[in-house]
């Protein structure tokens, strides 16, 4: 799909979080300045984290709490020497309801497999997002998303 502008990221990111499963896992695939960080904070804002959302480039993972349980692991491995690096964190998946990973290539094999595949590129003034279900709760995922979006136009409209 065609993301125009930054408002458009970050209307995938709140179609995303509106759609999303009680776990799920997305993948950000990009160059620098594609786009992955904005529509990362768009989904974490939308699911009502009302602190900063700061960049994980240095600390390699930000964990935000949610109100429904669980909590949002915002990853950015871009700085990460190897994928071994993630054992050190102390990463329990089972606290985490939601990964959102930027740079998953360089996180060794040792991410879980993502359910969503979410490939962001510059296009012109704005941007291209190609997204790939992986697993069957990434294809419901998609499909409650495209749901959510037409609600978004009617809504809007
Ligand atoms: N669809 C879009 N069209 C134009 N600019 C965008 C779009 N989405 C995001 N941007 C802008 O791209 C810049 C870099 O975004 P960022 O999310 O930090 O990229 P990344 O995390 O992939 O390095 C930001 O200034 C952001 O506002
Ligand atoms: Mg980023």
């Amino acid at each position: 799909m065609l993301l125009p502008d930054a408002d458009a990221t970050n209307a995938l990111g709140v179609a995303l979080a509106r759609a999303r499963p009680a776990k799920g896992v997305l993948h950000l695939y990009g160059d620098l300045g594609a786009g992955k960080s904005t529509l990362a904070r768009a989904l974490l804002r939308e699911l009502g984290v009302t602190g900063a959302i700061r960049s994980p480039t240095y600390t390699l993972v930000e964990r935000y709490p949610l109100s429904t349980g669980g909590e949002a692991w915002h990853l950015d491995l871009y700085r990460i020497a190897d994928g071994g690096e993630l054992e050190f964190l102390g990463l329990d998946s089972d606290e985490a309801a939601l990964w959102l990973v930027e740079w998953p290539e360089r996180g060794g094999g040792l991410l879980p497999p993502a359910d969503l595949k979410i490939e962001l590129a510059v296009a012109g003034d704005g941007r291209r997002a190609g997204v790939t279900p992986m697993t069957e709760a990434g294809q419901a995922w998609l499909r409650r998303m495209q749901t959510v979006r037409q609600q978004g136009v009617a809504a809007d409209s």
